[in-house]
């Protein structure tokens, strides 16, 4: 990753970390730091899974199902998670999403879950249902 695309990053994770979210204000103004345009910066990011692009007073859960996290149990714990959570995964229609979803560049740590903007990492089934808890989901 080229050095300027990682300051992007950078400054987006710190606005999703104090918004919960990058809004279309944000990214205007990251595209005139960075002397881009707004359809530049809005491709750069919307290639990483873990920018929310849009506010919401929905919970979203994303497991990754990339190859790694996948053989470290990944798709059990997508299916474990909709199960506990009584959720299909990808129903946009209840208070609470499931998502399998692409790699979020932390392999060796996985399984890799998001909640909202949190990560989890190594998460088991058996660990699944406290951190439910702990999110105020179950
Ligand atoms: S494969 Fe899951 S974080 Fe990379």
């Amino acid at each position: 990753m080229a050095k300027k695309e990682k300051l992007i990053i950078n400054s987006f994770h710190e606005i999703q970390d104090k918004n919960g979210f990058i809004s279309e204000q944000d990214i205007k103004n990251v595209a005139t730091e960075f002397h881009k345009s707004d359809a530049e910066i809005y491709e750069a990011i919307s290639s990483y899974a873990n920018f929310n692009l849009f506010k919401s007073k929905k919970r979203i859960v994303k497991i990754c199902d990339s190859p790694s996290c996948h053989i470290k149990n990944g798709e059990k714990l997508i299916k474990k998670a909709s199960e506990i959570l009584n959720v299909k995964v990808g129903n946009e229609h209840g208070k609470v999403i499931i998502e399998a979803c692409q790699c979020l560049s932390l392999c060796d740590k996985g399984p890799i879950m998001m909640i909202d903007n949190k990560i989890y990492t190594k998460v088991s089934e058996e660990k699944l249902e406290q951190i439910f808890k702990k999110e105020g989901l179950v």
